[in-house]
This record gives C-alpha cells, structure tokens and sequence, in this order.
C-alpha cells in the first residue's frame, strides 16, 4: 500500500473535499498517513480567497521538495482552489508532478498513473454536474460527533470581491436522496450532529421529473431522520435566505439554533458595490425576522474592511450595524484585491494598507466587546451541550457546543463525547461558556 499525505486550508468544504480525495485515492491504493516524511504523495488542498492564503501554500511547496530531496520517488501536488486559479503557472515552477481543480478529483487514479519525472499533469476543468454524490467520504474527522455533508458546490453569485466562483465553478445541488441516506449512515455510526454545506445554502434547489426539494425542504427530511441527531448548516446568504428556511428551524428542536450570516459591510452603498444584492435595511429586516421567530438564535457574521472606495463614513456604518446586531462572533478581514474578479478588473484598491488595518483592527476590538456582553448574557442559564471531548485547556473537563454554536467547558465526571447534557453557565470569556452540570 502505498501512503499519501494532504495538508489542507481553506474553508470547511475544502476539509470535506480532502476525504473525498482519500475515498478516492483509497481506490488507487493509498492509505492516509499524517507523516509527510513516509508518505510516497504529499498534496496541498488549497484556498485562493485571500492573498495572504495562497502565499502560505508557496512556502509550503519549498518545504515539500526538501522532503522530497530525501526521499527522491516522493510526488507532489497542489489540489482544490489555488489549483484552479493558477493552473499551469504551478506547473511552470517545476517543483510540482500534479495539479488538479476541485471538479477533477475523480481523475487522480489516472493522473497518477500518468506522472513521469518530465511529465506533471495537470487537469483542472470544471464541471457542471459533479457533487461526488456516490463517494462516500472517509470521515478522518477527530471527534466522531459531528459529521460535514456537502450539499452542493460552486456558486452562481458574482460578489465583486470574491473568487469563488472561479475557481469552484457554477452552483449545482446534489441529490436530496443521497444527502439523506449520507447522514443516516452517519448517525447509526454514532455521530450525534450534521452540517449541511454550500458556499449558499439557502439556494439549494434540486428538480427532478416527481419533486422539487428546497432548503427548506431538505433541512426538515435531515431533521427528521431522528431527534437525537443535531442538525447544523453554513453558509447563508443574506438575500436568500427565506421566512420558510426560518420557520423550518423554528418547527425542529434538533435544528441547532444558529445562523452564519455574513454582512461584509453596514454600508448600503458598500453593499452595492460588493454586488451583495441586499441593502443594510435588508440585512437588519432578516435579522429581525430571525430574533422574533427564535429569539435565543445565534448569529454570526464576516466582514471586510476597506473594499474598494471605502469611506470612513461607510466605515462607521459597519461599526454601527454590529453594535445594533450584535453578533456572537465574526470572520473579520483586511480586503484583498484577487486578481479576475470583477472589483479587480473594474475598481481601484484605493484603500491604503494602514487605514484598512486601522479600521480591521477598529472592527475587531468592537466585536470582541460585543462578543464578551453576548457570552456574558447566557450566564444563568442552562443550555443543551452535545458533548465532543475533553476540554483543551483542562483534560479533566468537557467541552462541546450549545446549540446557538457556543463553546462551552464543564466538568462532568462519567459523560462521554455523544452525550448531552445540561450545562448551568456560571461564567464566560469572550469565546467560551463555562459551566456545571445542571
Ligand atoms: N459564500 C460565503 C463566503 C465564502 S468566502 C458568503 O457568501 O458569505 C468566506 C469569506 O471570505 C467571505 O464571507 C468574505 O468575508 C471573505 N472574503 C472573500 N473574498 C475576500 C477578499 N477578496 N478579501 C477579503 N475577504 C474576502
Ligand atoms: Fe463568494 Fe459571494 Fe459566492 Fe459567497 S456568495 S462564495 S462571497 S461569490
Ligand atoms: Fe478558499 Fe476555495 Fe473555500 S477559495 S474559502 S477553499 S471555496
């Protein structure tokens, strides 16, 4: 047998992709190793979104060819977003034998086969159909509890700041059918919560000749496989996601109680620019809507700072829409200009380096407040935690996640990771709950 190695970074469908290669790589006898020393393929699955993301898997592919210098029959390559967008420019370098987009992993067995030391190979098309539907993926997830499906790829949005849509390609749902019978097999295995996702839940829409199955939709069936199993999903869009979707959770006790809700901007005109397609009266409008159907519903949100002609006006309008919302936690970030994008092609990055830092930094310190007073408000009550494992600071407790997605350590001699249990806040951080047993 021999051994394969994969780093991965980006975001969570990038780890799901990277079981996706194993199961497919498990046919072209690969075993997983965690040892890039012994490993006879080492690859990164890479991310594209940031600039700073992509220069990370440049250092990384130095360090892979020292490796390599030790063990000379060691192949190399760079998988996923990066792949995608720099094609045969990481070929051009040399120091890589493969290179394969997010659509192609099916055609590794044969890329494989085909490498030669003057012969790398390449294939990065995408495609309009693929959703590795009847690859059942290996599950090298620590815990055990909590599984990731992927229930559809690619995204038909074109925010003007983002990459995405190139290098993961048009928006295709998968089949319900197989969604439903991945997270059933999940759950007799013994996992006690799943995520659904896509880069935009919400637009999940699957047709057929008999049905048309919506998010909506699609979330009650996976409720309803047992009430012991949790349901989580990411990401949301802001302008799809519909009072149905909401009522749907509200209708499920096992629908965990928390949406990600990336804003990007509080400024109307900053929205407009980003291509977002909702204004901030929108935004505020769902939120309400959220808060008044599920009133303890978690939210989280992303923001970027200094997009293209960012005024300090329009600056302060994000800080005002996070003290009104108030979010749990946020993804925060400087903007990077990637290159084919459309504010890329069509705008100025004119916001120079220290003030969109200034006002990252202005942008997190508010968040870590706001983080702090919602945190602070759960202190007295009792929450459900399915619990993951021992706590990371403290071995001798437990931790896991209240179903608005907090973070939460208690000490509970004789639970074990799958269990729930009822959990008394006694006191927080601005990222953790801390409790007793109830
Ligand atoms: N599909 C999700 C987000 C995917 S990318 C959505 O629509 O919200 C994850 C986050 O990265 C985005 O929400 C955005 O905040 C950030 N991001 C994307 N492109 C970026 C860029 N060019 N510069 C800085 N942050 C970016
Ligand atoms: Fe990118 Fe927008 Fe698609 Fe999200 S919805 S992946 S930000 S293009
Ligand atoms: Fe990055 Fe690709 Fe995900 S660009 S955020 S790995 S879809």
């Amino acid at each position: 047998m021999k051994k394969a190695y994969i780093e991965t970074y980006g975001c969570q469908m990038n780890v799901n992709d990277t079981e996706v290669i194993f199961a497919i790589l498990a046919k072209a006898g690969y075993e997983r190793t965690e040892q890039m020393e012994e490993a006879n393929l080492v690859m990164a699955n890479t991310c594209s979104v940031r600039d700073n993301a992509e220069q990370r898997i440049w250092g990384r592919i130095e360090v892979f060819n020292q490796a390599r210098k030790k063990k000379p029959d060691m192949l190399v390559g760079i998988v996923g977003c990066m792949a995608e967008r720099l094609k045969d420019k990481l070929l051009d370098t040399r120091k890589v034998d493969l290179v394969v987009g997010p659509d192609a992993y099916r055609s590794l067995p044969r890329l494989l086969e085909a490498i030669r030391p003057d012969k790398p190979q390449i294939d990065v098309l995408l495609s309009r159909e693929e959703t590795y539907a009847d690859i059942t993926p290996v599950r090298t997830d620590k815990n055990g509890i909590s599984a990731f499906i992927s229930i559809m790829r690619g995204c038909n949005n074109v925010c003007s700041y983002c990459v995405v849509p190139y290098t993961r390609g048009a928006e295709r749902s998968r089949d319900p059918h197989s969604i439903v019978r991945e997270a059933c097999d999940v759950f007799q295995r013994g996992y006690k919560e799943v995520t659904l996702l896509g880069q935009n839940v919400d637009s999940y829409l699957w047709k057929s000749e008999t049905e048309t199955v919506t998010f909506a939709d699609l979330l009650a069936r996976v409720a309803s496989i047992d009430p012991a199993l949790r349901v989580r999903f990411a990401t949301s869009h802001p302008k799809d996601i519909s009072d149905e979707v909401i009522e749907t959770m509200a209708a499920h006790d096992n629908i965990c109680r928390h949406i990600h809700l990336p804003v990007q901007s509080g400024s109307s005109r900053m929205l407009a620019l980003m291509r977002r397609k909702y204004d901030r009266e929108w935004y505020l409008e769902r939120v309400a809507k959220i808060r008044s159907v599920m009133p303890d519903c978690g939210l989280t949100t992303d923001v970027i700072a200094g997009f293209c002609s960012e005024t300090e006006e329009d600056h302060r309008e994000t800080l005002s829409l996070m003290e009104e919302v108030g979010f749990d936690w946020a993804f925060m970030f400087a903007y990077s200009d990637r290159p084919g994008t459309l504010a890329n092609r069509t705008m100025q990055d004119d916001v120079p380096a220290d003030v969109k830092n200034r006002r990252l930094n202005e942008i997190i310190a508010l968040q870590n407040r706001k983080s702090l007073e919602r945190y602070r408000a759960q202190i007295g009550k009792t929450v459900t935690v399915l619990v993951e494992g021992p706590s990371k600071r403290n071995p001798e407790e437990l931790c896991g996640r209240a179903s608005n997605n907090m973070m939460c350590v208690f000490p509970a001699p004789g639970l074990k990771p799958g269990d729930y249990a009822q959990v008394l806040i006694t006191d927080c951080t601005s990222a953790t709950l801390i409790g007793k047993m109830a």
